[in-house]
């Protein structure tokens, strides 16, 4: 086993796993999509639902995907052929990578923007984001540059590439957001949105808005497609699944809540609107910024932390196409990460593309109707809709039934157990939520979705 796991690769210390992971978590969807999910979903009730579905559902589900991951070594497939040999199971692993590779599409093309918005002052300046993101040559190079920086790290291994990155990158953007945060809640008006985001209105609430707190916090976490089960693959015997888990989801609900300290005030004050969609934060803060003293320079290290924070994410992305390759297939390293690189490199320029640059991507009415899929009617509206919440909450549905039913509760139980302190009533409870709590609830809000939209 150990010769084995030395070839895969593993971790350096615990603190590497604990950034990786974390860096995994925290990404554009703390920072991009939850202000946008949240301000359309009502602010208030909408953090409150996201609370609740990442306390009782995301984390007893993260140490499930953790302790499959770290069993057996192995990828999502690998993982669940490990247990059950050739079963109607593996199919839950296979679309973990195909939910990988096409978030991996459209994540970098948005990654891309805020490449662009590093340099944006030089590339483009005074171009409204509308613009921006609507000319192709900009916005496909802009995806190149993310794409080949992902590459280039994944290539690199587990310890030398993703783990040294994370830790020094990680503590940084926390402390800027920090200082965003103080400039955007003293703007005049802020409080409104401050209102905005702490006040519950439930009055708007649907199985839809559930669904898509849900979604978002299964994407916050990279829960659902198997990128805990991948970074779980890499983690020691000895090391502590509950607390490092527990590290993980805290950082990450952090830094999401602390985007909407961003980005709320700062909506009021500046009077625009919070259900602004996706391109609310590359339009509220370079607002903010041009409010503070020092602005331009605080907005070019946070759009590159914001790039680096998306890193670190798509790596973890592309790490569970290519743990696939490598484990299953017996591809290297480098064969695995160039080929899938450009695969998704070319799944991407329609994503890229339809923010404006072409019609019939930009507007899909003419399949999705005049209120679209969920209100998206953009290429990358559906894609981030359908793979970034509905697929991951089927993924979670299946591997907490796989996990819970088919490997086994107690077994999974005996992995945390290895490195935590992890029985008696704890251990219970954890059980119990897992094998009923996750499943039932992630079906009836599927459900009540569909229900409600019929
Ligand atoms: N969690 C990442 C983010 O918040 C996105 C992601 C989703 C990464 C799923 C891996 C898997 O940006």
């Amino acid at each position: 086993m150990a010769t084995e796991s030395s070839k895969r690769g593993i971790w350096n210390t615990r603190i590497g796993f604990i950034f990786a992971a974390a860096g995994s978590a925290v990404g554009l969807g703390n920072i991009w999509r939850f202000p946008y999910v949240a301000g359309e979903g009502g602010g208030g009730a909408f953090l409150i639902i996201y609370l609740i579905c990442i306390a009782f559902i995301c984390v007893p589900y993260l140490f499930a995907e953790l302790s499959l991951g770290r069993h057996h070594q192995r990828n999502p497939v690998g993982a669940i052929k490990a247990i059950t040999g050739p079963s109607g199971w593996l199919a839950v692993g296979g679309l973990c990578i195909v939910a990988g590779l096409m978030i991996l599409s459209y994540y970098s093309v948005v990654a891309g923007w805020a490449i662009g918005y590093v340099a944006k002052d030089v590339i483009a300046p005074n171009t409204p984001f509308e613009e921006f993101i609507a000319s192709p040559g900009l916005v496909i190079t802009l995806l190149a540059i993310f794409m080949g920086l992902t590459l280039y790290i994944v290539a690199g291994g587990v310890q030398q590439g993703i783990e040294r990155w994370a830790k020094i990158l990680m503590p940084l953007l926390f402390v800027l957001m920090l200082f965003v945060i103080l400039r955007s809640v003293t703007l005049e008006g802020a409080s409104e949105g401050i209102a905005f985001f702490l006040k519950p209105d439930f009055s708007e609430v649907g199985f839809e808005t559930i669904m898509v707190a849900l979604g978002q916090a299964f994407f916050s976490l990279s829960l659902g497609m198997g990128a805990m089960i991948t970074y779980g693959s890499y983690l020691p015997k000895r090391e502590n699944i509950l607390s490092s888990g527990g590290y993980v989801a805290v950082f990450d609900t952090s830094i999401a809540i602390l985007a909407g300290f961003m980005i709320f005030p700062a909506i009021f004050a500046l009077g625009f609107s919070p259900d602004e969609g996706p391109a609310l934060v590359f339009v509220i803060l370079p607002e903010v910024f041009a409010q503070m003293y020092l602005g331009g320079l605080i907005g070019v290290i946070f759009f590159l932390l914001l790039s680096v924070g998306a890193l670190t994410s798509s790596i973890s992305l592309l790490e569970v196409v290519v743990s696939y390759f490598i484990d299953e297939k017996k591809w290297s390293r480098k064969k695995s990460v160039y080929t899938i690189g450009i695969i998704a490199f070319i799944l991407a320029i329609p994503t890229a593309l339809s923010q404006g640059a072409v019609g019939f991507l930009s507007d899909m009415s003419y399949i999705f109707g005049d209120d679209g899929l969920f209100g998206q009617n953009d290429f990358l509206g559906v894609l981030d809709f359908f793979f970034g919440s509905l697929f991951l909450a089927f993924g979670a549905f299946f591997i907490s039934i796989f996990v819970g039913w088919v490997w086994g509760a107690h077994y999974a139980a005996e992995e945390i157990q290895q490195g935590s302190t992890f029985s008696g009533n704890l251990m219970k409870f954890w059980i119990f939520m897992l094998r009923y709590i996750c499943p039932i609830f992630i079906i009836v809000v599927i459900i009540g979705m569909f229900l409600d939209i019929i």
